[in-house]
């Protein structure tokens, strides 16, 4: 048992929570599209822009030796919230799109015409798009593993899928739209087995509950800082340190060589053979701050808190039967997909948003999913850490007006 949150103090090391929206006090809920930052992630940013700020991993100066000492810390940072085994297996990004992008396009240069990728039905475009670049480019064909209505993923249909030719599957470690936890550490089994590689999208699944992947044993593990609290345009990429060994670059650029000569070029090691350029530096650093933040209130209190948000939500929405929802399953987390009877999702959210409520409409860049739903797009409401149980009723009270003013 974790102790509960002050949520009202919580609530208070967030600047953004005090404005209005329309006249109204804000109530957001579009968290699973991108948190809100507390105070100590801007200010960690701000510290570094105003008193050690230099480019990383060049310089030998004061000033370069503390940014790059501070860069790496939140490298450090960033492999203990994940449980790697050490920082090395922490490649920084510019998101979770940008991660799995390296992951394809590292691992895809090995692939051949008839390679299979394994994807869920209820992937996001970040985590589809990638891999049809493959099959456009190379001839890889993309498998389709199937969910149940409410998100969820049955590790022996999962092997069924897998044959000789599949060398990597690719999965949401909790949707966008469902909220569902997927079976990680059961399919990594599976996968292992048959030598299959394995990606866990954590863009959803590290925001809300304990993520160790030396417990899962994936290959690879993908979060993006905007949804942990953090800034946006820096993600992680875990990979297993031999498998990151065996990959080859993705992006050319300074840091992720060992030599450039007018004839020949060979890489630097892990993590820095796959962080061309200057990396996001200040992004890494706010990351850091974020992940220090979630951990310092317990990354495991967080999801008790939302858990609690996410029964009550979904009671009460079961009781509006002009409400139509998408994902059931008893331990979804705080993600709830909907749509009310005769009104499109757009128009809800923007009844909702003249009562100072934010939630996203609309295919949640999941169009696959939408057409396995039979939804063309749907009403999302998500919670965060900084959401309380007034708010679910605001969000309750928002739905009666909207079926009110559309029916
Ligand atoms: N993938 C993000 C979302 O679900 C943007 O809204």
């Amino acid at each position: 048992m974790t102790a509960p949150l002050d949520i009202a103090a919580i609530r208070a090391e967030f600047p953004i929570l005090t404005r209005e929206a329309n006249g109204k006090p804000l109530v957001y809920l579009d968290n699973a599209a991108s948190a809100q930052k507390p105070r100590a992630v801007i200010d960690a940013m701000r510290r570094a822009m105003e008193g050690s700020y230099a480019n990383v991993h060049r310089g030998l100066h004061t000033l370069a030796n503390e940014t790059t000492a501070a860069f790496e810390d939140a490298r450090k940072t960033a492999a203990k919230f994940l449980n790697a085994a050490s920082p090395e297996e922490i490649v920084f990004t510019a998101g979770g799109t940008d991660a799995i992008n390296l992951v394809a396009n590292s691992l895809g240069q090995s692939m051949v015409e008839g390679d299979e990728v394994i994807l869920s039905k209820m992937e996001h475009h970040s985590n589809i798009v990638p891999w049809h670049f493959l099959r456009e480019r190379k001839g890889v064909v993309l498998k389709w593993l199937d969910i149940s209505d409410d998100g969820t993923i049955d590790p022996k249909a999962f092997e069924a899928l897998i044959s000789r030719r599949t060398k990597i599957a690719a999965l949401s470690h909790m949707s966008n739209v469902l909220g569902a936890p997927t079976p990680a550490k059961d399919l990594t089994r599976i996968a292992n087995e048959r030598g299959v590689k394995i990606l866990f999208d954590g863009c959803q699944g590290a925001a809300h509950g304990k993520v160790d992947v030396q417990d899962i044993g994936c290959d690879f593990y993908v979060a993006t800082g905007h949804k942990l609290y953090g800034p946006t345009g820096v993600g992680v990429l875990y990979g297993r340190r031999d498998v990151l060994k065996s990959m080859p670059p993705f992006r050319g650029g300074g840091e992720m060589i060992d030599v450039v000569a007018e004839g020949y070029v060979t890489y630097n090691d892990p993590p820095h053979r796959f962080e061309a350029g200057t990396p996001p530096i200040l992004e890494a650093i706010g990351l850091g701050a974020a992940l220090d933040w979630m951990s310092a209130k317990g990354v495991e209190a967080i999801a008790a808190h939302e858990a609690e948000l996410a029964a009550h939500a979904m009671r009460e929405l079961g009781k509006l039967n002009f409400v139509r929802l998408y994902g059931q399953a008893p331990d979804k987390a705080p993600i709830i997909a909907f749509n009310v009877e005769g009104a499109h999702p757009h128009d809800a959210s923007t009844i909702l948003d003249r009562a100072g409520i934010a939630i996203r409409a609309g295919h949640h860049c999941a169009q696959v999913l939408m057409k396995r739903l039979g939804a063309s797009a749907t009403a999302r409401a998500s919670f965060a850490v900084y959401n309380t149980h007034e708010d679910v009723e605001a969000l309750i009270r928002g739905l009666h007006k909207t079926h009110e003013l559309l029916r």
